[in-house]
């Protein structure tokens, strides 16, 4: 199973920007540690940023087909963009939103996200712990499809061996 992880504009800053708000922690350390919990948990990882939002609805589009999940943290699309949350929409794949900092307790233009209704479930304020918690929400959820699938399966071939 494959997850892919997206990450939005300045999220390559990480660890030079704003270290009040968003901590020391580097982008490719955060990724580190997903890489391992991946790797223990035999899941196929991605991981993709961009500070286009162009780009980052078309590596959501290439999503189809190709991943089980996606773990996202949009950024500051997050606020404004239609066409990531019609993107995430498009796919139907269980997506799980990110960030870093608490977005409702800052600035009012931080508190609406425009993609979370179209996720699963967003986690907030975890600072990069956050991205771990995704990991492990994603594992479940991709268990319980795979559960679901297999039922489904059976209930299918139950139904044709009658027929
Ligand atoms: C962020 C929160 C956004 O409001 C901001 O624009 C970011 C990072 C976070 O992870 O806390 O760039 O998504």
């Amino acid at each position: 199973m494959k997850i892919v992880v997206i990450q939005g504009p300045n999220l390559n800053m990480l660890g030079i920007r704003e270290q009040n708000v968003y901590g020391p922690m580097k982008l490719e350390d955060i990724h580190g540690q997903m890489k391992s919990y991946a790797e223990q948990n035999k899941l196929e990882i991605e991981f993709f940023q961009s500070n286009l939002e162009g780009e980052i609805v078309d590596r959501i589009q290439e999503c189809i087909g190709d991943a089980d999940g996606i773990i996202i943290n949009p950024a500051a699309y997050t606020h404004t963009s239609i066409a990531i949350r019609d993107a995430i929409a498009a796919v139907q794949l269980p997506t799980l939103e990110v960030h870093l900092s608490n977005i409702h307790q800052r600035e009012e233009f931080r508190h609406k996200s425009l993609t979370a209704p179209v996720c699963a479930g967003q986690i907030v304020g975890m600072g990069p712990f956050g991205y771990h918690l995704a990991m492990v929400g994603m594992t479940q959820i991709l268990n319980e499809v795979a559960a679901m699938k297999q039922q489904q399966a059976k209930a299918q071939a139950a139904v044709q061996a009658k027929a």
